[in-house]
């Protein structure tokens, strides 16, 4: 048997799409400030890695719905943070020391094609806009990935999530041993799942994420002061629900960041109710749960407030309760606290109020007895009401990537994380454990909080949410 490279060994060592003749890579960069914070995204995952290092990154698959209809595209978080690049069938390798560190493959330019499915950037447009060092086709993977894991020891790559891309990969892999065999450089013998790495990084946003993010918070707030001027007793939640969708289309963003919870009544009680096809009645609370998407990045925000306008005494109790937890767990947002440091809060000013309102314990002023409040926080006695955490990172993704857990311990919040604060109480029609005045009812609260150097940054301040705010929303709008 001989080692010699058979002609399926034979790649073309320069890119089919390189550099235009004349231009500087990158060039165009600086004047596409959008790409340019994608390019310090890529710069600072490579200034992580070592020489010899690869990332090797593919974008979402696109997913038919029913027939010929496709479900709307929506790009894989991490080549979006990495690239902007907005189509399927991409991939981005980065390689740490190369001459041309940033490779993209994507669809190339075609005429017939783009007659059907729309403008393509091609593998020009993603050296020349996006500011790959080098592009292929994305046909030519196959063919060319093997030349460019050529001198790589490592290769963070994500096995196990897309069975084709697997077979891409493992494919590539045989044929650069092969090759390696004539030419003696490294391939890679170590696979690290880049998640670690890049999700890190994901975590803390920079000045221009968070800036996108705030558009998506400003939008979010646009809508739901509109919905909160929409609603009136007999209107239908679809009808909250495409105040919404409307809103966030007609400022720009690309829709709902995850599918509109829209709840009256009861149906609040139920924490993904999405089917939004009930009448809203009059005495009853609504509770919607919505956020924009801008540019990949989501807002996610709820707020609660009556059908008629006017909260009732039982719900106004137990909405300054959800508020008051709220305020307090949105204050420990804050570097020297932990992420679970802001849970802890919440859970505590909730069951001290439970207490109060006649839920747990036997006499309302035991609320006061802090030792007391210990042992219900450490036995979980909220639980029947409060079965959720406080808290998710946001980001591109809506409940969005970086570990809470360091070594064990919840992670120390540091400048730059954005996390949701959204205690909740949820007292089903039929929960005999709940005082008779409560039940039915389903109340959330929800913010999204950026980490500063000092107080918190609540993204999402401008929408309503005293009951005082609200009433005086709700009444200006009727008037
Ligand atoms: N909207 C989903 C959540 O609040 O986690
Ligand atoms: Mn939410
Ligand atoms: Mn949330």
């Amino acid at each position: 048997m001989s080692d010699a490279p058979t002609s399926e060994d034979q790649v073309s060592p320069s890119p089919a799409a390189a550099v235009p003749e004349g231009a500087v890579p990158g060039a165009r960069k600086d004047a596409l400030p959008r790409f340019a914070a994608h390019a310090a995204h890529r710069q600072a995952l490579l200034d992580r890695l070592e020489d010899g290092e690869g990332v090797l990154i593919f974008a979402a698959p696109h997913h038919y719905r029913n027939g010929d209809a496709e479900y709307g595209y929506r790009q894989s978080s991490d080549l979006l943070y990495l690239t902007g690049w907005p189509d399927p069938e991409a991939a981005l390798l980065l390689r740490k020391g190369a001459e041309q560190p940033c490779v993209l493959f994507v669809q190339p330019r075609d005429p017939e094609r783009e007659t059907w499915t729309g403008r393509r950037h091609g593998p020009e447009g993603a050296v020349e806009v996006f500011g790959a060092d080098a592009a292929w086709p994305w046909d030519e993977l196959a063919t060319q990935l093997p030349a460019l894991l050529l001198g790589l020891h490592t290769l963070h790559y994500r096995f196990a999530e897309e069975p084709e891309n697997d077979r891409l990969v493992a494919g590539a892999i045989q044929r650069a041993r092969r090759l390696a065999r004539r030419n003696h450089l490294d391939v890679p013998d170590a696979f690290i799942d880049p998640l670690r790495l890049l999700h890190e990084l994901r975590l803390v946003k920079s000045d221009e994420e968070l800036a996108v993010m705030q558009r998506a918070a400003d939008i979010t707030a646009e809508a739901h002061t509109a919905a909160m001027a929409a609603t009136a007793p007999g209107k239908m939640e679809y009808e909250l629900e495409a105040v919404y969708l409307h809103t966030f289309r007609r400022r720009g963003g690309a829709g709902p960041g995850y599918i509109c919870i829209v709840g009256g009544g009861a149906n609040a009680t139920i924490l993904h109710y999405v089917t939004n096809d009930a009448p809203l009645r009059d005495g009853d609370l609504v509770c919607v749960d919505a956020g924009c998407e801008v540019d990949g990045y989501t807002a996610d925000v709820t707020r609660t407030w009556p059908v008629s306008g006017r909260f009732s005494e039982a719900q106004r109790a137990l909405y300054q309760l959800v508020l008051d937890a709220e305020l307090a767990a949105i204050d420990r947002c804050r570097v020297g606290a932990t992420f679970a440091d802001v849970h802890d809060e919440a859970k505590r000013v909730l069951t001290a109020g439970l207490v109060r309102l006649g839920f747990l314990g036997d006499d309302p002023a035991e609320a006061d007895d802090a030792e007391l409040i210990d042992t219900l926080v450490a036995d979980e006695a909220y639980k029947p009401w409060y079965m959720h955490g406080t808290s998710h990172w946001l980001g591109l993704d809506v409940h969005d990537v970086g570990s809470y857990n360091r070594a064990g311990q919840s992670r120390p919040l540091v400048p730059g994380m954005v996390l949701t604060v959204e205690p909740g109480l949820y007292i089903s029609p039929d929960d005999e454990r709940a005082p008779a005045r409560f039940r039915g009812i389903g109340i959330r609260i929800e913010d999204d909080v950026c980490v500063t150097d000092g107080a918190p940054r609540v993204l999402t301040a401008a929408i309503p949410k005293t009951m005082a705010d609200i009433e005086a929303l709700m009444a200006d709008a009727r008037a």
